[in-house]
């Protein structure tokens, strides 16, 4: 048997943390052989300790063999003690009235805290990701807040708009959603990203030459994936879950196993590529090997893509400056 992992959860009494405990725990995200430790962070309130109580007991009763503990706290100190893998997904939602600034600066206070605290505590090795909104800009704080890590182990997701968007291009294509490759979302995760299909293909044959109507990529495409998010909360009432969790698993599994040679998207620090600013947190394609994701480079950009990729950098830059006294 394999030695455990130690993986840390942040917002693990939320929705997602539901959704997403119970997955770790069975070895979807790391593998069946992997044994784990979940490390679970929630806020300092009677409430949400008390439903995190609540869920521990869950996966106790869930008698997974590859669960080899389960550690809860309200201190990042503790809950990053040695981890391997952070999933960052506990931040702070919009209130009634709250400014989209206010919301980055009181996201900005809790990923600079838990940087810092990863920085002290976690292993040299941790993979992060962060989940919790605004997620670029989160990680590029946390990135930021954790001077003597690798800035590349630090990621934000943009899997969920990978997945939508596949499910999207399945049902136009009638082709099977695994049949897809080299496809990407370039950007921010926010209705600003750009789901770009003119490399992939599907069982060999371009997508783009399949699908050949440019209008649905603008007006149809391109808009479902990016306001796919609203259109989970004004049916549901409540923000997408299951498919979070999932995203996170897989943006997890294959950056520790393997992506198989396949591109998948990732939001990482960027290395000047494309021309995005060194440092930014950009959603890119990228091929996973060896616990080590690789940008994908040299596509060609052309004017369509460009004003697309543009819109969502513009976005993040100002995220950047809105935050930039903190650090
Ligand atoms: P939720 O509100 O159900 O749960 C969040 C949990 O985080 C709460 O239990 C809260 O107490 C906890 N929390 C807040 N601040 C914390 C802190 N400083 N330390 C530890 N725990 C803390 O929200 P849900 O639905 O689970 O979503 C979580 C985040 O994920 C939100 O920011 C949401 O916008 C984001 N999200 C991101 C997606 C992506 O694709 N990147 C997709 C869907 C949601």
């Amino acid at each position: 048997m394999k030695a455990p992992v130690r993986v840390a959860v942040t917002g693990a009494a939320g929705n997602i943390g539901y959704a997403l405990l119970f997955r770790i725990a069975s070895g979807e995200m790391l593998g069946k052989d992997q044994p784990v430790i979940l490390q679970l962070l929630e806020i300092d309130n009677e409430k949400a300790q008390a439903a995190l109580k609540g869920v521990v007991m869950e996966l106790e009763d869930c008698a997974f063999p590859l669960l080899a503990g389960v550690v809860t706290t309200a201190d990042p100190l503790v809950a990053f003690k040695d981890v391997d893998v952070a999933l960052l997904v506990g931040a702070r939602p919009r209130g009634p009235g709250m400014e989209r600034k206010d919301l980055l600066l009181e996201n900005a206070k809790i990923f600079t805290v838990q940087g810092k605290a990863l920085n002290a505590v976690a292993k040299r090795d941790v993979k992060v990701l962060v989940v919790g909104n605004p997620a670029n800009t989160n990680a590029y704080i946390a990135m930021k807040s954790a001077p003597d890590l690798d800035p590349k182990n630090f990621t934000a997701m943009l899997r969920l708009d990978h997945n939508r968007a596949l499910s999207q291009l399945s049902a136009k294509t009638g082709k099977a959603v695994d049949s897809f490759e080299k496809f990407t979302v370039w950007g921010n995760h926010s209705p600003t990203m750009y789901p770009d299909y003119r490399f992939a293909t599907t069982g060999g044959a371009s997508v783009a030459e399949l699908i050949n109507d440019q209008e649905w990529n603008a007006n149809t495409f391109i808009p479902t994936v990016g306001k796919r998010g609203a259109a989970i909360i004004a049916a549901r009432g409540l923000s997408s879950a299951a498919s979070a969790a999932n995203a996170a698993i897989d943006h997890v599994h294959d950056w520790v196993l393997g992506s198989n040679g396949k591109w998948v998207t990732m939001g990482v620090p960027s290395d000047g590529s494309y021309g995005i600013p060194e440092g930014v947190v950009f959603g890119f394609p990228v091929i996973t090997e060896n616990g080590k994701y690789t940008i994908v480079k040299d596509l060609p950009i052309d004017d369509f893509s460009k004003k697309y990729i543009d819109i969502t950098l513009g976005e993040l830059e100002e995220e950047r400056a809105g935050v930039a006294d903190l650090l």
